[in-house]
């Protein structure tokens, strides 16, 4: 692991020093069920990973920014021949490590110590990851980390966002835990950085498509008519509560 001198934020320094690995795992749900989103993320990121994937077809380098323990960095050798996962907290870097060394990917997979902010943890790559890391970043430093991320990738190359954001009626807000945009302040960024869309699904809608390989009912039976009309004020009193979601895009440079 290579290490260089830290600059950035108040809110991403408080993740240098943090020893909870199990925080790093809790990346399906912003608000509550972390620990049923720790069990369960390894589904939603296979899921994910292979998603991303159909998108890149074959590439020589996949590049995870903010890769904590670096098990979505492996999962990207499926579709990549190498991968680098760049990270700021020192403690996650050596689980990531160990990690690639158990699976036998250790020459595949490396891993640097950099904050994002740091200009050179940005590289040419196929695939570009951001996985629930943008929301510790002020503004600013989204806007240089996304420009830099567009000046170096090529048409057809790939860009993963994962971030929490606000639900649609809800202000921007900000908690010690990170910031809440609206998704809409990603969007407009990397379409005026010449990004076209190819996916954009919750975390929980990735996770239940695994599940259930995305089967609706054949038909419509009356049962599930009457249980479904039922459920649906349930369904948008809990939309209209929730406060923020977590949202996965798939972008493709134009
Ligand atoms: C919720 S974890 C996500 C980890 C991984 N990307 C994933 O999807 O599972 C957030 C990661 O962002 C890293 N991080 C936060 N601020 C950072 C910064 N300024 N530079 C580099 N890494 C940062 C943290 O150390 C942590 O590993």
């Amino acid at each position: 692991m290579t290490s260089t001198p830290m600059s950035s934020t108040a809110m991403s320094d408080a993740w240098e020093n943090r020893d909870d690995v199990d925080l790093a795992r809790s990346v399906l749900c912003a608000n509550r069920f972390e620990s049923l989103a720790a069990a369960v993320q390894p589904v939603f990121r296979d899921a994910m990973v292979a998603r991303i994937g159909r998108r890149v077809g074959h590439t020589r380098l996949a590049l995870d920014l903010a890769c904590g323990l670096g098990d979505w960095t492996r999962a990207y050798l499926d579709f990549a021949d190498a991968a680098l996962g760049i990270d700021i907290n020192a403690r996650f870097l050596s689980v990531a490590e160990r990690g690639a060394s158990e699976a036998g990917v250790a020459a595949r997979c490396r891993f640097s110590r950099r904050s994002l902010t740091d200009p050179a943890s940005v590289r040419p790559a196929g695939l570009i990851a951001l996985g629930g890391c943008v929301q510790y970043l002020e503004d600013a430093d989204v806007d240089a980390l996304f420009g830099r991320i567009a000046d170096v990738q090529v048409p057809g190359q790939v860009l993963y966002l994962r971030s929490t954001v606000t639900t649609a009626l809800r202000q921007p807000f900000a908690t010690p835990g990170g910031r809440y945009r609206t998704a809409r302040f990603y969007e407009e960024r990397l379409e005026a950085l010449g990004y076209r869309l190819a996916e954009r699904l919750s975390s929980a809608t990735a996770f239940c498509e695994a599940l259930t390989g995305g089967d609706r009912p054949e038909r419509l039976d009356v049962q599930t008519l009457v249980a479904s009309t039922l459920s649906a004020p349930v369904w948008a009193a809990r939309q209209l509560l929730r406060r923020s979601d977590y949202v996965n895009w798939v972008w493709v440079k134009r």
